[in-house]
């Protein structure tokens, strides 16, 4: 029996305005992964979360993307899909549970799959999900690093000045990013003089946000996850839920906070010291959060 895996992510500035060619960072959360478990079988399938995968599904397609890469037939075993990262609620599940099946096609079929190639890959299956997905989320679970990212460029490895603590909160409510950015281009497409500069503005706290990283700045850099999540409210992508952890994390000490990933649901993140950790995670779960997680960014 062989096991790989595939973390979750957190977008920490920048998503949405991604998508328009903004930049954005982005860290894997190594402590939640979605795990592919192969053993032998009399035909390939792939049980997925305890179902049987049918032929049209997209992890089936990648599957077979995987192994027409290598100009092989599909081998005959079974990959049973587990995963710790919740569905449809920022932390890039989707991406993850493709990146597993990947991975353990090219293991049984015995060859190497770069994270190029296999980060390509999972981009087709994300275009399948998402219709227009920036390629953020396959691109930071694959190579499983923190990135500065930027739509069609080659990619950047963050580096971080000094351990930074965040916790990850969920609203316990789903959302399909797919209409989250559709919602986005609509406002965008009606209302561009006023749209355009949302963007740009959280474009520029994603180039300023990396400096703070970088430098380890966590005061500046919690001043900007705020300023972000106003923005992102700007661009109806937040929720009462959300914005209700969201304060409760400042008013509890937290350094900044903000959604992360598609909003309008899943997780927010806080910044945090080790100080302040305990109380932000205790006030989160008090305005309702449904999950609360602590990961270590160095
Ligand atoms: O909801 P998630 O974790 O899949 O994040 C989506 C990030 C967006 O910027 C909203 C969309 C994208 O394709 O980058």
């Amino acid at each position: 029996m062989l096991t790989v895996s595939a973390p979750a992510k957190i977008i920490l500035f920048g998503e949405h305005a991604v998508v328009y060619r903004q930049p954005a960072l982005a860290v894997p959360v190594s402590s939640l992964r979605a795990a592919a478990t192969i053993t032998p079988g009399e035909r390939f399938q792939i049980i997925a979360l305890g179902k049987n995968v049918t032929p049209e599904h997209a992890l089936m397609i990648m599957a077979r993307s995987v192994a027409e890469f290598f100009n092989a037939k599909l081998p005959d075993v079974t990959i049973d899909l587990t995963s710790q990262i919740p569905l449809a609620s920022g932390l890039g599940s989707g991406a993850a549970v493709a990146a597993a099946v990947g991975r353990a096609v090219a293991l049984v079929l015995g060859r190497s799959i770069t994270d190029e190639d296999l980060n390509r890959l999972v981009f087709e299956i994300e275009r399948l999900h998402h219709g227009t997905p920036s390629g953020i989320d396959n691109t930071v679970i694959v190579y499983e690093k923190p990135v500065y990212f930027v739509r069609d460029n080659p990619i950047e490895l963050l580096s971080i000045g000094k351990p930074l603590h965040i916790i990850i909160a969920d609203t316990g409510k789903t959302a399909l990013t797919r209409v989250a950015v559709g919602d986005v281009r609509k406002l965008y497409e009606a209302n561009r003089e006023q749209i355009e500069p949302v963007i740009e503005a959280i474009g520029d706290i994603a180039q300023k946000a990396r400096k703070a990283l970088e430098t380890g700045d966590w005061m500046t850099l919690g001043t900007l996850a705020n300023q972000n999540h106003v923005l992102l409210q700007q661009l109806t992508v937040s929720s009462p839920e959300l914005d209700k952890l969201v304060d409760a994390a400042c008013d509890a000490g937290a350094l900044g906070a903000k959604l992360s990933g598609g909003g309008r649901g899943g997780n927010m993140i806080a910044l945090v010291t080790e100080e302040t950790m305990q109380s932000v995670h205790d006030a989160l779960i008090k305005a309702g959060a449904v999950r609360v997680m602590q990961t270590i960014l160095e």
